[in-house]
């Protein structure tokens, strides 16, 4: 029994909809998350910042006494990966692979698929990258779909002007007769409902419920399963308090939380 609490972060609060799940399929485990709200997004930024700012947060969730770290964000998580496991003394699980895995459950005999991410995450080549090392025979068209955090984050989901842009970035897709497509963004399964009104015949990926299972798998390997017969705690760190802040909660999180605080990094 292990009663150190899990880290996950995130550029923001996207990364609400990992804990969530991970809250779901562990609710045992206290959890902290740590989103990087003063520096979001990531999916623009360079994979040199990127980096530099996962260590930081790295080194916060180590102060923390985290058991095991979630990379939540899937730009952290394409960028920052290798260098957050040289430096980091407990495991560090990221969500790319966990979505390929999804994938190859879900594509069976497919030859095509695709995934959509921010900018950063499509130019890093994770995606790709992770699935021919699985060997795997079937090909990934990447596409970057800037504007659809801003949307999210607005609360448009349901708006024409959404409907839109995902026609704009999903009709191509939809003409090359894909059929499976990862939602390679924190931000992307508050969009499903949208997509599948306009798209029923997609197979739409969610990664978080397979990083709770990997996180589980993980947790277990490494006998640091915690707390059986609790309810775990969850706590929340923000670089950033804005306005908005309860609002955006509430879309990325049903659940309520224990505390949430600013810290002051000294960045
Ligand atoms: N969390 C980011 C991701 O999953 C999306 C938001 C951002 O651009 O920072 O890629």
């Amino acid at each position: 029994m292990n009663e150190k609490p899990i880290g996950v972060f995130d550029s923001g609060l996207g990364g609400l909809t990992v804990l969530s799940a991970i809250a779901e399929q562990l609710p045992q485990e206290n959890l902290i998350y740590f989103g990087d709200t003063a520096r979001v997004p990531y999916g623009s930024k360079s994979a040199e910042t990127v980096i530099r700012y996962s260590l930081e947060i790295l080194d916060f969730l180590l102060l923390k006494e985290v058991k095991t770290i979630v990379v939540a964000c899937n730009t952290a998580s394409s960028h920052a990966l290798t260098a957050l496991r040289e430096k980091s003394p407990v495991p560090v699980i990221g969500v790319v692979e966990p979505g390929v895995q999804a994938l190859l459950r879900e594509a069976g005999t497919q030859e095509k698929a695709a995934v959509i991410a921010t900018r950063s995450t499509v130019r890093s080549g994770s995606y790709s990258r992770t699935l021919s090392a699985t060997g795997a025979s079937l090909s990934l068209v990447e596409r970057a779909c800037p504007l659809l955090v801003p949307l999210v984050e607005e609360g448009m989901k349901d708006k024409k002007v959404t409907e839109m842009v995902l026609r704009e970035y999903l009709d191509e897709i939809d003409r090359e007769g894909i059929r499976h497509v990862i939602l390679g963004c924190t931000h992307y399964p508050l969009l499903k409902p949208a997509i599948r009104r306009l798209y029923p015949h997609f197979e739409l990926i969610d990664s978080s419920r397979e990083i709770a299972r990997t996180l589980e798998e993980s947790l277990a390997a490494n006998q640091l399963s915690g707390n059986p017969g609790h309810q775990g705690k969850i706590d929340l760190y923000f670089s950033d308090i804005t306005d908005n802040l309860p609002d955006m909660e509430k879309l990325f999180m049903g659940r309520s939380i224990d505390s949430i605080e600013k810290v002051s990094m000294g960045w």
